[in-house]
């Protein structure tokens, strides 16, 4: 094990749970019906294609401008409410887990398909545990494509085959193990079927386990 690659939203910082309100908002203005399965579906998609989930959903047909409109108009709700998250608001044990891995020398990436990433690990102060972050502004594809993390072990340069990723969508588990890594599923192990091994946060995690899951699978 030579790295870790970390999801951010619902992995390390308690975002899902923002996304998922400002996305039930623009649906409920647009007439759609929005249920947590639905949102389920959307965790680690782009925000295009989280737009598109939506408007197929409600057989809406939408203009350029339009969808530009409603991009703006999610983002903007959902900056309202991470702009007023705790600053600590980290999930457990991320900082912890982040620390011990820098500790050992395992080198620490981001895998994230949010173009607002940077802006919340600096929110949250984790920025600095981070040897690369690829996030929206430069992966092309949508997870489950494996783009987001290739990208990630490139820059870590290391091969997937000698990386954990951590993932709480099932799209970014599929993306993880299309890529060829080791997968950790945080989260619902009845959503997360594809993951190595599903946890259900990164309580009890540390370097030493880690290394102890990688030989185990
Ligand atoms: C992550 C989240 C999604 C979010 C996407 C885009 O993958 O899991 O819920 O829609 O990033 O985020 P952004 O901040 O760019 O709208
Ligand atoms: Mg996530």
């Amino acid at each position: 094990m030579k790295a870790c690659i970390f999801d951010l939203d619902g992995v390390l910082v308690d975002t899902a749970k923002y996304h998922f309100i400002a996305w039930q908002r623009l649906a409920s203005n647009l007439g759609v019906d929005f249920t947590e399965h639905d949102n389920e579906q959307l965790k680690g998609l782009s925000r295009d294609a989280s737009l598109d989930y939506i408007l197929i959903k409600g057989k809406i047909t939408a203009s350029v401008s339009e969808r530009e409109i409603w991009k703006e108009q999610k983002n903007n709700w959902y900056l309202e409410l991470v702009t007023n998250m705790p600053e600590d608001e980290v999930l457990p044990n991320c900082k912890e887990l982040l620390q011990d891995l820098k500790k050992n020398n395992i080198k620490i990436g981001l895998g994230s398909a949010s173009k607002n990433a940077k802006l919340i690990l600096d929110r949250v102060n984790i920025t600095h545990y981070f040897d690369t972050i690829i996030d929206g502004t430069v992966t092309s594809k949508s997870k489950p494509d494996p783009e987001v993390f290739l990208l990630g072990a490139k820059a870590l340069s290391v091969e997937p085959s000698e990386c954990i990723v951590f993932e709480d969508a099932l799209n970014g588990v599929k993306a993880a193990k299309l890529g060829g890594f080791t997968t950790i599923g945080i989260g619902d192990a009845d959503v997360l079927t594809e993951a190595d091994l599903v946890k259900p946060s990164l309580l009890g995690l540390n370097y030493e386990e880690l290394k102890k899951i990688f030989i185990a699978y």
